[in-house]
């Protein structure tokens, strides 16, 4: 076993080795500019990028013209909140999401309601899922675009995106997924759930970081976004920059993998986040484990352990690497806008900790994750850090 214990595989995880090798030979040999196709340099790069769009589609149910490549899932939430919305505006202004959504959906949100357009953001329940009933009820005849994430990067609660989607349908609204944690975990397919746009990231499905890819539905309806990144009409106009080739290609063979390993993967990930809770439940008193754990990434746990501050936690524990906050937003020292949705204190969000398993993880390594930590709790609390 290799110190330290990798357990934040929400923040993102480790390139996996095919991925690598689906990427080396557009960092080399096949270097070429995949807009410029007037020779086999050009042509290679681009034979990569539509191998690519192909992995990807197939990974989601969608058709690979749907597919944009971008920079990430931030990229992507932004271009499908503020494209759709904008391209939607003469059918309405009228945008729901989630408290819970990631900062790359409540912010976009944000910069919309800035400019005039009417968000409303509804409450979640107790146990971190969306009342489906209260979105029911917040639909207006100008609601163009509902935006709801798949699996939550804290407590990894799913929503029921099916339900969702189909009531979207039903109003004529669009249904955009930031399906950012669910990629390497879930069986998605967007057209069986109704979803017309679907943020993806390479970096957290075992893939590189900087690239990512937004869906964007063609048929049933033909569905637009209006361009964020003007320049070269690249991706059909959708987003301008030269492809960055060696991501594509990561993306695409990172997706691959996804599809062909997610259905073995998602009970060998809950067997071992399962033992680790209920070794740490049995050795720790008090522990409350946040969201439900029904509706739940196979690979997340998130916990508070009373009177432990997550961040004096972790500092202590130096050869297990987990997270005590959302680490893909800033590193602030507010509490989690997660927690706080779902009712949690600010003193139990505080003493909070996510615990995010990956494709590497073994049961060698939770017992060992699982002592630590035990023996951690129990010294801090001994020596009165409450
Ligand atoms: C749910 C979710 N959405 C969006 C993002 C942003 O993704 P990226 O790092 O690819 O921009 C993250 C992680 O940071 C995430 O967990």
């Amino acid at each position: 076993m290799q110190l330290p214990v990798y357990l934040d595989n929400h923040a993102t995880t480790p390139v996996d080795p095919r991925v690598l090798e689906a990427m080396m030979p557009y960092l080399t040999f096949r270097f070429g500019n995949a807009a410029s196709t007037t020779h086999s340099f050009g042509q290679e790069a681009l034979e990569g990028v539509e191998k690519a769009r192909r992995q990807v589609s197939d990974a989601i149910g969608a058709e690979p013209r749907e597919i944009v490549f971008t920079s990430g899932a931030t990229e992507s939430n932004n271009l499908a909140l503020i494209g759709a919305a904008q391209a939607n505006l003469p059918r309405g202004n009228h945008i729901i999401t989630v408290a819970t959504e990631h900062r790359a959906v409540l912010d976009p949100c944000a910069a919309l309601t800035r400019a005039g357009f009417d968000v409303t953001i509804l409450p979640v329940r107790p146990d971190g899922l969306l009342d489906v009933d209260r979105l029911r009820d917040n639909f207006t005849g100008r609601t163009t675009l509902v935006s709801v994430m798949m699996a939550n990067n804290e407590i990894g609660t799913l929503q029921p995106i099916a339900k969702i989607g189909a009531m979207a349908a039903e109003r004529g609204a669009l249904l955009h997924v930031d399906a950012a944690q669910a990629l390497a975990y879930l069986d998605i397919n967007v057209m069986r759930d109704n979803v017309h746009l679907m943020s993806l990231s390479a970096h957290k499905a075992y893939g590189p970081k900087g690239v990512g890819a937004l869906y964007v539905r063609r048929r049933n309806p033909m569905v637009r976004v209006t361009e964020q990144m003007h320049g070269g009409g690249h991706e059909t106009g959708r987003r301008s920059g030269t492809l960055n080739t060696p991501g594509i290609a990561g993306l695409g063979e990172a997706a691959r993998l996804a599809r062909e390993s997610f259905a073995s993967e998602a009970p060998r990930l809950a067997a071992l986040r399962d033992r680790l809770l209920a070794s740490l439940q049995r050795d720790i008193d008090g522990l409350v484990v946040n969201g439900t754990m029904e509706h739940r990434l196979p690979n997340n746990l998130n916990i508070s352990i009373p009177g432990v501050e997550g961040e004096t936690l972790l500092m202590s524990l130096r050869d297990v690497a987990l997270s005590s906050g959302s680490a893909c937003s800033t590193a602030s020292a507010e509490p989690s806008h997660v927690l706080a949705a779902l009712g949690v204190t600010p003193a139990l969000a505080h003493a909070s900790l996510r615990l995010g398993l990956g494709r590497w993880t073994t049961e060698e390594e939770i017992d060992y994750a699982a002592q630590r930590l035990t023996e951690t709790v129990k010294r801090l609390r001994s020596m009165g850090f409450s």
